[in-house]
C-alpha cells in the first residue's frame, strides 16, 4: 500500500491543470482556463480549470474534481494505478506500507500471476525469434500475412512450439509455481502446455500488461479451432477486454472515434497501415463493458464488420448495448467475403479510408431499412413496424 507521506507528495505536486493539458486544449480565461469538456459532446467550452483552487469543473454535464479523480475517470485508472502515474510523473519516490494480510496474498497472486503471463510472453516471443521452429513455422506465417518486424514488436506476438510441455516445464525451472500457471491456463491438468504448435498473441490491459494468450492454429485444420483463447482467472475476464485497446486509445481520443474490427488479424493490419484507433471484439457480442471501455476516449463507434450475413448478425446483436450508452454508431459492412484484413490488402489504406467515410452508415437508419426490408411487400409486418 502506498504511505500516507507519499500520497500526500504527490497531492501537492500534482497541478490540476498540468495533469488536464496533457489530454484536453486549454485557453486562459481569467484566472482560470477553460476548454471543451471530455466527458461529454459540445461545441462551446465549459470545461473550466481553476489552479487556484486545483480543481475542474464542467458547468455543462457537472462533472468535476481534482488531478487524481480526472484521471481515474478519464483514463479508467484505479486509485493506486493513478497515484503510481504521477509519482512517476513528478518523481516522487514511493513508500510502501504493509497490508492487511487478506490483500496482501490476494495481490500477491495477482502480481504473480501478471509476471507468469509476461514471462510467457516472453517465451513465446523468444520462440518465434530465435528457435529453428519459430523461424521456419511461425514467423513465415507472420510474414506471408504481411506483418512487419515492427507489428510483430508492438502486439508482442510470439509461438508456441510442437513441443507439449516447453513452457511449462522452462516455467517451473525458473521458479514459478505450478498452481499458478494453471490458474492461468497455460499449464493443464496433466502438466502439459494448453497451447502448442500456435502463433500467440497475448491479450493485453488497458495497461499493457498481458493477461491473456490467444493462439491461432498454422493449418486449416477443420479438426482443432482456428483461435483458442487462455480460459478466464483472477486477471482476465473476457467480457471486459478488447483486444488492442492498449495501443489504439491514444489514437481513438485523438480521432474522436473507434474502430471496431472482429478479429486479431484485423487489428493488426489496420493498425501496421496507420489506422491506430482499432480495436476487435475478438469474434464476440459487444458487451456494456467492452463499450464503456471505449467510452472513456470517444463516443463516436463506427463498426466494421464482414459483410456476409453472418457478420451483419454479430454486428447487430452488439449495438444496441452501445446505443444505451449513449453513444453515435455507425455502421460499415465490407464487400461479401472480405475482412478488414483482407480488403486493407486488396485496395490499400487510402481507398480504404474512403470506403470507411462513404460507406458509414448511421446505425439507426440501416436497422430501419433492414427492418422493411425484411418486411417486405408484407403489410401486417410493415404496419407492426409502423
Ligand atoms: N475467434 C475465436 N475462436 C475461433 C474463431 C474466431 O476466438 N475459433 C475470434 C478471434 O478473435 C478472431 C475473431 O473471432 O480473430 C474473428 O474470427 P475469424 O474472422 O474467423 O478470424 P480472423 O480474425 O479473420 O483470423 P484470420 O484472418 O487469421 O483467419
Ligand atoms: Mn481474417
Amino acid at each position: 500500500m502506498i504511505s500516507q507521506q507519499t500520497i500526500d507528495a504527490i497531492f501537492q505536486a500534482a497541478h490540476v491543470e498540468d495533469i488536464i493539458e496533457e489530454f484536453v486544449h486549454l485557453t486562459k480565461r481569467g484566472v482560470n482556463l477553460k476548454g471543451l469538456c471530455p466527458f461529454h459532446d459540445e461545441k462551446t467550452p465549459s470545461f473550466t480549470v481553476s489552479p487556484a483552487r486545483n480543481i475542474y469543473k464542467c458547468f455543462g454535464c457537472g462533472k468535476g474534481g481534482n488531478a487524481v479523480t480526472f484521471l481515474m475517470e478519464h483514463e479508467g485508472l484505479s486509485y493506486p494505478e493513478t497515484l503510481r502515474y504521477l509519482a512517476n510523473k513528478y518523481n516522487i519516490p514511493i513508500e510502501e506500507t504493509a497490508l492487511p494480510e487478506e490483500y496482501e496474498f490476494e495481490k500477491q497472486e495477482r502480481d504473480s500471476l501478471y509476471l507468469i503471463n509476461a514471462f510467457a510472453r516472453d517465451f513465446y516471443g523468444k520462440q518465434l525469434f530465435e528457435t529453428d521452429l519459430g523461424k521456419s513455422i511461425g514467423l513465415s506465417y507472420f510474414k506471408e500475412r504481411g506483418l512487419l518486424r515492427k507489428t510483430l514488436d508492438s502486439f508482442e506476438l510470439g509461438f508456441a512450439s510442437t513441443n507439449r510441455d516447453e513452457l511449462t516445464k522452462t516455467a517451473i525451472q525458473a521458479g514459478y509455481n505450478i498452481d499458478l500457471l494453471r490458474k492461468l491456463g497455460l499449464t493443464n491438468d496433466h502438466d502439459r502446455d494448453f497451447f502448442f504448435n500456435r502463433v500467440m498473441f497475448p491479450i493485453h490491459n488497458l495497461s499493457g500488461k498481458v493477461v491473456a494468450f490467444a493462439g491461432r492454429h498454422l493449418i486449416n485444420d477443420k479438426k482443432s479451432p482456428k483461435y483458442i483463447n487462455s480460459k478466464e482467472s483472477d486477471i482476465y475476464h473476457k467480457s471486459k477486454v478488447l483486444y488492442g485497446l492498449h495501443l489504439a486509445k491514444q489514437a481513438i481520443r485523438k480521432e474522436d472515434y473507434c474502430l471496431l474490427v472482429e478479429g486479431y488479424t484485423d487489428v493488426l493490419s489496420l493498425h501496421q497501415s496507420g489506422i491506430e484507433n482499432v480495436v476487435a471484439s475478438s469474434g464476440t457480442a459487444l458487451t456494456v463493458e467492452q463499450i464503456k471501455l471505449i467510452k472513456r476516449y470517444t463516443r463516436q463507434i463506427k463498426i466494421l464488420y464482414d459483410g456476409a450475413a453472418a457478420g451483419t448478425k454479430a454486428a447487430l446483436r452488439g449495438i444496441d448495448l452501445v446505443l444505451e450508452q449513449d453513444m453515435n454508431v455507425e455502421l460499415v459492412l465490407l464487400p461479401a467475403s472480405e475482412d478488414p484484413d483482407s480488403y486493407i490488402k486488396k485496395v490499400g489504406v487510402t481507398s480504404f479510408r474512403d470506403y470507411l467515410d462513404q460507406e458509414a452508415k448511421d446505425f439507426i437508419l440501416f436497422k430501419t431499412n433492414l427492418i422493411l426490408k425484411e418486411a417486405g411487400n408484407d403489410p401486417v409486418k410493415k404496419s407492426c413496424f409502423n
